[in-house]
């Protein structure tokens, strides 16, 4: 029925708006902004109905690392639907999903001996949370029912990950909902006092965070973080030291470590995983977006043999971690996941994105001294300008002057997909981008952030 329907951008908008309810959208926005159909992608571009073509500078919303339909992904996913799609993993068990713990284990910093899948970014937050939880309880410590979150941090918008989650936008309204963590302030170098560097607000960072644990962590189970990148905050970074001074505060008050390499994770910020960088190995990794290249939704929490040692035991001692979800480790997003962790084994992915990095970093250079910008930030392969009404005193616009809207349609008129959140705007492309596309990217933005703040 469908294929005798038009197949244009405004037809397919229309049957769109029709049916559809969009994710962190006003719907009512679409009232002047264009919605965009897209009918196919391949490498950094997504084409449109109408044809026109967009590079996809966000890597769609951060999961699409490789760009889209990888060839090698795509082979493994085809031939994965020739022998198994899905069967329920209790009781049962496939060699895509074992292969692929077997893998992580390998690769992930050393320590980490079990995973546990989910099928989304949030639900592996949820898994961590809990699991956390329940070692306590199950250690006969069940006065340890809290959970130390950073300011200015996201983990994801189910209720548990959202209590975790400090973004005004997303939390306030279901805070009646939420748990009721403990926010430390984040140790975000864009926050340091004059004359501090970012290992000095870690530092400052580490010592409040000391006198907290201090109050609290004989009811805390553990600190979530997002390793050096609080992405949804608006890309803030932070220095490596705040990760190894957490560990090390982390075993000192015997409370968790959770590390959120969910936007981070798989190469992003210049190692493979960002904890690498702070020397650690947290008590739970979460893992999602990248993990598949992109191609379809999983993800997974690794921990330790001490936290699987704590529910192991017989089924009336009622221990066992009871969560599951229909799709946990779904045998075709396994594949996929297998088939990116092999790019990485068989190419220079990290090379490259050092390289690319480096001249993203050169590229941006000129944008240091534009007047309506405060700062230029990077960690790997994200970077990040943060638009501002006055450079001196940093006073940012006024988020209802949607100046980082402007920047997006700006971006979608010149064949670009820029996302800013809020004020910043921010660079996340996938790893094939060429360093002619990342000078075009750039140059798109930089004329978007004019016309924006003129
Ligand atoms: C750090 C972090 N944690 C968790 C999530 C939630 O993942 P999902 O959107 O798959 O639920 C996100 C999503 O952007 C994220 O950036």
């Amino acid at each position: 029925m469908s294929s005798s329907l038009p197949r244009s951008n405004a037809a397919l908008a229309a049957r769109d708006l029709a049916v559809l309810w969009h994710p962190c959208t006003q719907m009512h926005d679409h009232e002047t902004l264009p919605l965009l159909p897209i009918v196919r992608a391949e490498g950094v571009w997504l084409y449109d109905a109408d044809g026109r073509r967009y590079l996809d500078a966000v890597s769609s919303w951060w999961t699409n690392i490789f760009g889209h339909r990888h060839p090698r992904l795509v082979a493994a996913l085809k031939e994965q639907l020739d022998t198994l799609d899905h069967v329920m993993l209790a009781g049962f068990t496939h060699e895509p999903a074992l292969e692929l713990a077997e893998e992580l284990l390998r690769i992930a910093p050393p320590g980490l001996a079990r995973v546990f899948y989910a099928d989304n970014g949030s639900a592996a937050v949820e898994v961590a949370l809990k699991m956390s939880f329940h070692y306590w309880r199950n250690q006969g410590r069940g006065a340890k029912q809290r959970f130390i979150a950073l300011s200015g941090s996201y983990h994801g918008e189910t209720l548990g990950a959202l209590s975790v989650t400090d973004v005004a936008l997303y939390r306030d309204t279901y805070a009646p909902l939420l748990l009721q963590p403990v926010f430390t302030p984040s140790p975000d170098a864009y926050a340091a006092e004059p004359g501090e560097s970012a290992a000095d607000v870690a530092a400052r960072r580490l010592g409040e965070l000391r006198q907290l644990l201090q109050q609290h962590a004989a009811q805390t189970c553990a600190v979530i973080v997002e390793p050096l990148v609080q992405c949804a905050a608006g890309m803030r970074m932070y220095h490596p030291d705040y990760l190894s001074g957490l560990r090390a505060l982390c075993d000192e008050f015997e409370v968790h470590l959770i590390a959120d390499e969910i936007a981070v994770g798989f190469g992003r910020t210049g190692t493979l995983f960002a904890c690498e960088q702070g020397g650690i190995t947290p008590d739970f990794l979460c893992l999602s977006k990248g993990l598949t290249g992109g191609m379809l939704p999983l993800s997974a929490v690794l921990t330790t043999q001490d936290v699987y040692a704590a529910f192991y035991a017989e089924y009336r001692s009622g221990k066992a971690f009871l969560h599951s979800h229909s799709y946990t480790g779904n045998a075709l997003a396994c594949r996929a996941a297998l088939a990116t962790l092999g790019v990485f084994r068989d190419e220079p992915i990290l090379q490259r994105n050092r390289e690319l990095a480096a001249h993203l970093a050169r590229t941006l250079e000129p944008l240091r001294a534009h007047p309506q910008i405060a700062d230029v930030r990077q960690c790997g392969l994200i970077a990040a300008v943060e638009l501002v009404r006055d450079r001196r005193t940093r006073e940012p616009y006024p988020a209802e002057e949607r100046r980082g809207l402007r920047v997006y349609r700006h971006g979608l008129e010149h064949g670009m997909l820029l996302r800013p959140l809020g004020n910043v705007v921010y660079f996340m492309p996938p790893y094939v981008i060429t360093p002619e596309q990342i000078d075009a990217m750039v140059a798109v933005a930089a004329a978007g952030i004019d016309r924006a703040t003129e």
